[in-house]
């Protein structure tokens, strides 16, 4: 079944976004739970399982599309120093895919290629959450200082 060239090239940003984002949040929980703080890197270890949950199935889409799977790297895959740093560094990719998402399913509409659209609007839902738990995070960083803050990651 052939896609719209445009809606294709949209599934494989995403795509670009999730296999970052897979990398990103595997090493920060392997570096969290260097540290001792089991908390987050459990939850940095799940929203690494659900990028890769997104990434098959955005590929799966391709491929039902004619499309040829073609991510792009967005960027250096490397752990942030510190645990403020990861938020931070993880809740810029998250933003970045919220915007893509908005624009690719404008794109989906318009191509009326309303599958597509349903898939991207179920992962914009994802990313949303994924958002409001880093935005949740570094506001307690503020709150709590981050000693504190840290000391509550520990278990
Ligand atoms: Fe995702
Ligand atoms: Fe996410």
């Amino acid at each position: 079944m052939q896609g719209d060239p445009k809606v294709v090239a949209g599934l494989n940003e995403y795509l670009s976004f999730e296999l970052t984002g897979h990398r990103q949040y595997l090493i920060h929980a392997a570096m969290c739970r260097h540290w001792g703080f089991a908390r987050l890197a459990g939850i940095q270890d799940a929203y690494s399982a659900e990028e890769t949950q997104h990434a098959a199935r955005i590929a799966t889409r391709i491929l039902m599309l004619d499309g040829t799977i073609a991510p792009r790297e967005l960027g250096a895959i490397g752990g942030a120093a510190t645990v403020p740093d990861q938020l931070a560094r993880d809740r810029g990719l998250v933003g970045g895919a919220i915007v893509h998402l908005r624009a690719a399913i404008g794109d989906c509409e318009q191509g009326r290629d309303f599958v597509s659209r349903d898939l991207l609007r179920e992962m914009l839902d994802d990313e949303e959450r994924h958002l409001h738990w880093l935005d949740t995070e570094l506001g307690l960083v503020q709150r709590l200082g981050l000693q504190n803050y840290l000391q509550s990651q520990t278990g």
